[in-house]
């Protein structure tokens, strides 16, 4: 599609429901956090950076930890120029091949096995629902680093610092999003990174019981969606 990427604007109901298509991980593994995102949520992210930001269309987008490929494969569906995914995990990444076929996509994304330490490149966007550190501390960080290195927008999600009730008995209300300030530690290790925080949006996201550990039939928290920008010279 290129220069002439998709002009026409994807209804976000369209979109969710192209994204509650896509496979999810078949086998979850705790230890890489493999749970995957939301549609509703991807949708959210998606729509923001698409439209609000346009920072989808007609671009280059990196997916980092791409699992079975939701948000790259919605960025691609939204007219994304090409899309580059990657995972440490095998299945994930078969899995994410199979939707990309299923999708009708196949020429707009591919695949790579691998650890996000081995990516090279420049990107106009990237695209990540990193695992949060619940399993290795800090796992986040090393995937923001990365997104820094090589993209000029970064959408990612991250952790919301307290489990606020009131918050996502708003955010559930709302059914949508609202602008909070970032973690003060987090825009720190962004602008050390070379980035600039333009907006952090929180979100209500719901899991349901996927691990051993898990002791609840669904798990409701909220996570932040944090639309980081390089700051200084662009790549492109
Ligand atoms: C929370 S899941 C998100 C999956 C997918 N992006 C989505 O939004 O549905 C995090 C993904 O990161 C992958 N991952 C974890 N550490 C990784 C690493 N060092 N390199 C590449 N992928 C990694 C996991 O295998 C998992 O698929």
């Amino acid at each position: 599609m290129g220069e002439h990427a998709q002009k026409r604007i994807v209804r976000k109901l369209d979109l969710e429901r192209f994204l509650s298509n896509i496979i999810p991980q078949p086998n979850p593994q705790a230890y890489l956090e493999q749970y995957t995102t939301p549609a509703n949520v991807a949708a959210t992210m998606l729509y923001l950076a698409a439209y609000t930001n346009n920072d989808i269309v007609g671009k280059r987008v990196l997916d980092l930890g791409c699992g079975t490929g939701r948000l790259g494969l919605g960025a691609a569906y939204l007219g994304a120029n090409d899309v580059l995914g990657v995972d440490i995990n095998r299945l994930a990444i078969r899995t994410a091949v199979q939707n990309t076929l299923n999708a009708g996509l196949s020429g707009k994304a591919q695949w790579v096995l691998g650890d996000i330490a081995a990516v090279v490149g420049r990107f106009d966007t990237v695209v990540q629902n990193p695992p949060f550190g619940v399993q290795t501390r800090e796992a986040d960080r090393a995937f923001l680093v990365k997104a820094l290195l090589l993209g000029n927008a970064v959408y990612s999600f991250h952790n919301h610092p307290q489990t606020d009730k009131q918050l996502i008995a708003k955010l559930r209300t709302s059914g949508e999003f609202l602008q909070v300030s970032p973690a003060p530690f987090l825009e720190r290790f962004v602008a050390t990174n070379g980035g600039a925080v333009q907006a952090v949006y929180a979100m209500a996201m719901s899991i349901p019981k996927m691990f051993d550990f898990h002791t609840k039939a669904r798990y409701d928290f909220v996570v932040d969606l944090y639309i980081i920008k390089r700051v200084g010279a662009e790549y492109f």
